[in-house]
C-alpha cells in the first residue's frame, strides 16, 4: 500500500528542502522532486503546505487511574485526538502504586494501550525500591524496550520517590544505560504548604499554586540535577514551568552535565490568574501540578527553548471532565491533578513561535519531534523525513486558522485550556505508518494500529557516563 506527498516542502529539523515523499509498506521509501505515483499509489497533494516528521509528544498519560479517578481520555481517543493535531507518537507513563510489581504494572499499561490507534512507548516511574525493582529495571531495558525511568519527586503518600529511591534508581539506570527523568516539587513542603493553606480557610482552586510555589519546583530540580552529578548519570526533568528549575538546568548544562528539559504548552501560553477564575469550574479544570504561572516564568520558559536549553515539548496529556475535577469543590487538595493539550500542542506552537518569529520552522521540527526522538533513541526511525524513516508525517498548512474549542475538539474532555485561541497554520493531513489517518478535520483512524516503540539503552554513553563518574567521586571527596 503506497502514498505519495506531492509539490510540498519536506521541513526536517536540519534543512527543508522541495520534494515529493513516497511512502511504500510503512516507511518513507523516496524524497525526490517530480515522483511519479505508482499504480493504485493515493496521492495527498501538498502544494504550498510543509511536509513534517509527525510530532511525538514525550509525555502523556492516557486512561490513568489517579487520585480517585481514572482520565477520561482512553488510548484509542487520545491517541485519536494527537493524530488530528499532527501528532504521530506519545510517550505515556507505567505507573505502579508503591510495593506494586513494575513488570505486572508494565502488562497492564501494555493491554490497556493495544487499542491506541498512533505508535506509543512507555516511560516506566519508579515508586518504590527493592531487588525486585531494581532486577525488572534490567527486564525492562535490556528486553523491552524501556531506556527511561520516571521520579515524582512530588505527591506525598502516594507515588512520591524519595532521595533514597532516586539513588538508588539513578544508579541502575545508569548502569542501564538508561535516561532517569523527573517531575520536580518537593513533595513535603507541597504537603505542609497544603496543609496549611487549607487550614487558613482557602479551599477552592486558588490554593493550588499557593501551595506549590517556584521555589519548591526549583529546590528538587536542583536536587535532582546534583543527586546526578554526583552519580555521573544524565538527566531529563519533565514539565520544567519555572525561571528557579530553568537556572538550575542552565547552570548544569554550562558545566558539561547532559541534563535535558520539556516544557509544556501550557506552561508556556497560560497564565497562573487562571486559578483565581471566578468560575470555580473553569478554575479546577486548570488544576495541574506544577501549577500554570506568571509571565516572569512563561518569559523564561520561551528564552530557554529558544536558546535550547529546553529541548523538547510535550502536554502532559490528563484529562479529567468537570464532574472528575468536582471531587476537589470543599477541597482543592482533592481536585485530580491534569489538564489536556495532546490536539492543540502542534497548532499552539506554530502560531506563537514560528508566526511570531520565536523558532524558525526547523527549529520548531526539533522541539516537536526530532529532540524527543533523539533523547529517548528512536532517530532516525521517528522524528525525520527520509527514506528508510516510519512514514509518520504530518502535513501543515501555514495558510489554514481556527478557533480553538471543547465543543469542537476531538479530545474526550469537556474543556480547553486554551479556549478561544485562535491559531493560523494547522495540520491539514496527518499519516501514521504510511496510511491517512486525517485529512481536513475527518479522522480515519483505526483502533488498534498503533505499535508499541521499542527504545533501546545507549550503551556507549552508560560507558562513557561510568568512566566519568568514576572519575568524578576521587574528585569530590579530595574537594572535601
Ligand atoms: O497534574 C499533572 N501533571 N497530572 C499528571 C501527573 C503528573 O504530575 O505528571
Ligand atoms: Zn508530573
Ligand atoms: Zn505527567
Amino acid at each position: 500500500m503506497s502514498l505519495l506527498i506531492k509539490g510540498g516542502t519536506v521541513v526536517n529539523a536540519d534543512r527543508s528542502f522541495i520534494s515529493d515523499v513516497l511512502c511504500d509498506n510503512g516507511k518513507i521509501h523516496r524524497t525526490a522532486e517530480g515522483i511519479d505515483a505508482p499504480s493504485g499509489c493515493e496521492v495527498i497533494d501538498a502544494a504550498g503546505q510543509y511536509v513534517m516528521p509527525g510530532g511525538i509528544d514525550p509525555h502523556t498519560h492516557m486512561q490513568l487511574p489517579f487520585m480517585g479517578t481514572v482520565a477520561s481520555e482512553d488510548f484509542y481517543t487520545g491517541t485519536a485526538a494527537g493524530l488530528a493535531g499532527g501528532t504521530t507518537m506519545i510517550i505515556d507513563f507505567v505507573i505502579p502504586n508503591p510495593q506494586q510489581n513494575i513488570m505486572e504494572a508494565y502488562r497492564q499499561w501494555r493491554e490497556w494501550a493495544e487499542k491506541a490507534v498512533s505508535d506509543y512507548s512507555f516511560h516506566v516511574a519508579i515508586t518504590w525500591w527493592d531487588e525486585s525493582v531494581h532486577k525488572d529495571m534490567g527486564t525492562l531495558a535490556t528486553r523491552h524496550g524501556v531506556n527511561s525511568f520516571k521520579h515524582f519527586m512530588a505527591y506525598k503518600g502516594a507515588i512520591m520517590a524519595d532521595d533514597e529511591v532516586m539513588v538508588n534508581s539513578f544508579s541502575r539506570a545508569l548502569e542501564l544505560g538508561a535516561m532517569p527523568t523527573v517531575h520536580a516539587e518537593n513533595g513535603e513542603l507541597v504537603f505542609q504548604l497544603q496543609k496549611k493553606i487549607y487550614e487558613m480557610g482557602i479551599t477552592g482552586p486558588e490554593g493550588h499554586p499557593l501551595s506549590r510555589p517556584p521555589e519548591v519546583e526549583g529546590e528538587a530540580a536542583n536536587r535532582a540535577i546534583r543527586i546526578a552529578e554526583v552519580l555521573g548519570v544524565p538527566l531529563y526533568l519533565v514539565h520544567v514551568s519555572t525561571r528557579q528549575a530553568l537556572e538550575s538546568i542552565v547552570r548544569a548544562r554550562n558545566e558539561g552535565q547532559r541534563v535535558f528539559g520539556e516544557v509544556l504548552a501550557g506552561h508556556l501560553l497560560i497564565d497562573e490568574s487562571v486559578y483565581r477564575d471566578p468560575d470555580p469550574e473553569s478554575a479546577a479544570a486548570h488544576v495541574m501540578s506544577p501549577p500554570f504561572r506568571s509571565k516572569e516564568h512563561r518569559d523564561a520558559l520561551w528564552a530557554g527553548l529558544i536558546c535550547g536549553n529546553l529541548q523538547t515539548t510535550a502536554t502532559d496529556h490528563c484529562c479529567f471532565c468537570a464532574d472528575q475535577k468536582a471531587a476537589g469543590k470543599d477541597d482543592f487538595r482533592k481536585t485530580p491533578n491534569g489538564t489536556a493539550g495532546i490536539e492543540n500542542r502542534m497548532e499552539v506552537l506554530w502560531h506563537h513561535a514560528v508566526n511570531t518569529g520565536r523558532l524558525t520552522m526547523n527549529e520548531f521540527v526539533k522541539v516537536t519531534s526530532t529532540n524527543a526522538a533523539q533523547i529517548f533513541n528512536i532517530y532516525p526511525r521517528k522524528g525525520s523525513i527520509a527514506p528508510g524513516a516510519d512514514a509518520d508525517i504530518v502535513v501543515w498548512d501555514p495558510q489554514a486558522s481556527k478557533t480553538i474549542s471543547a465543543k469542537t475538539h476531538k479530545q474526550n474532555v469537556d474543556y480547553n485550556i486554551f479556549e478561544g485561541m485562535k491559531v493560523k497554520g494547522c495540520a491539514s493531513h496527518t499519516i501514521s505508518a504510511g496510511k491517512l489517518v486525517y485529512a481536513n478535520g475527518e479522522l480515519r483512524a483505526e483502533r488498534g494500529a498503533g505499535r508499541y516503540v521499542d527504545r533501546p539503552a545507549f550503551p556507549p554513553l552508560y560507558d562513557a557516563v561510568q568512566r566519568r563518574a568514576r572519575m568524578k567521586v576521587p574528585q569530590a571527596v579530595k574537594r572535601r
